[in-house]
């Protein structure tokens, strides 16, 4: 499968998001992520649709919205208004997240499920072939710039084999701590979408991070087994 990148704007400059953004997708990003935040599910705010409809008129790629939120129904159709193009659930925040994916497809936009760290792999098991996406957590979700937890690794794997083994095509991302020590391992254990905040907006040129990242992730496909 294709590796992307996806920069995570959370990461940004807000005062001047719309030229951050453009930096990375020149630098090779292919999508954006959005990391929305309720102050509930998660202990921090960040943003909601109005800033998903203000980034829809200047990016071009598709809008990756990932909800850190509880009641995550209530929100779906204001942020596919917006102009998300995808958009995530956490599993532990949804109560009937068979309905909830349904939902989302229903609203024109891709499903995709999400997975805390501490959130085996196998509460998936029934929702597998309704996502276009699994984002496994490789940190705990609330904030940008924190360290990557190895068992993510294990995680990715896990799903990769039963992918393969269920003959599915659910696309496998990773969120938190990835940058140049961490992307070849995430990429080696099976991730193709790869959000990085503070590798890509956090130091010197958004561009060049952005294309020294995808560059390593590149090079370690090569390398996977
Ligand atoms: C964390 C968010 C992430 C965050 C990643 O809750 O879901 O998307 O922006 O930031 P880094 O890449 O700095 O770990
Ligand atoms: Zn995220």
């Amino acid at each position: 499968m294709k590796i992307e990148l996806a920069p995570s704007i959370l990461a940004s400059n807000f005062a001047q998001l719309g030229s951050d953004a453009q930096q990375a997708i020149e630098g090779g990003g292919t999508i954006l992520h959005v990391d929305v935040m309720d102050g509930h599910f998660v202990p921090n705010i960040t943003l909601g649709p109005p800033l998903v409809k203000s980034l829809r008129k200047v990016a071009k790629v598709p809008l990756d919205c990932h909800l850190m939120i509880e009641n995550p129904d209530l929100f779906v159709p204001e942020f596919a208004d917006a102009g998300a193009d995808w958009i995530s659930v956490h599993q532990e925040a949804t109560v009937h997240l068979d309905r909830t994916l349904h939902l989302i497809s229903s609203h024109g936009c891709k499903p995709g499920v999400v997975i805390n760290p501490a959130t085996p792999v196998e509460m998936l098991t029934e929702v597998l072939d309704l996502v276009h996406h699994v984002l496994v957590m490789s940190v705990n979700p609330g904030f940008g710039g924190q360290k990557f937890i190895p068992n993510a690794l294990n995680k990715i794997a896990a799903l990769a084999r039963l992918r393969a083994e269920r003959k599915l095509d659910f696309r496998i991302e990773v969120d938190g701590g990835v940058d140049l020590e961490t992307v070849a391992d995430v990429v080696k254990a099976g991730a193709e979408l790869l959000v990085a905040g503070s590798a890509v907006f956090g130091h010197g040129d958004i561009r060049g991070n952005a294309a020294k990242l995808l560059e390593a992730a590149r090079a370690a496909v090569l390398t996977r087994a």
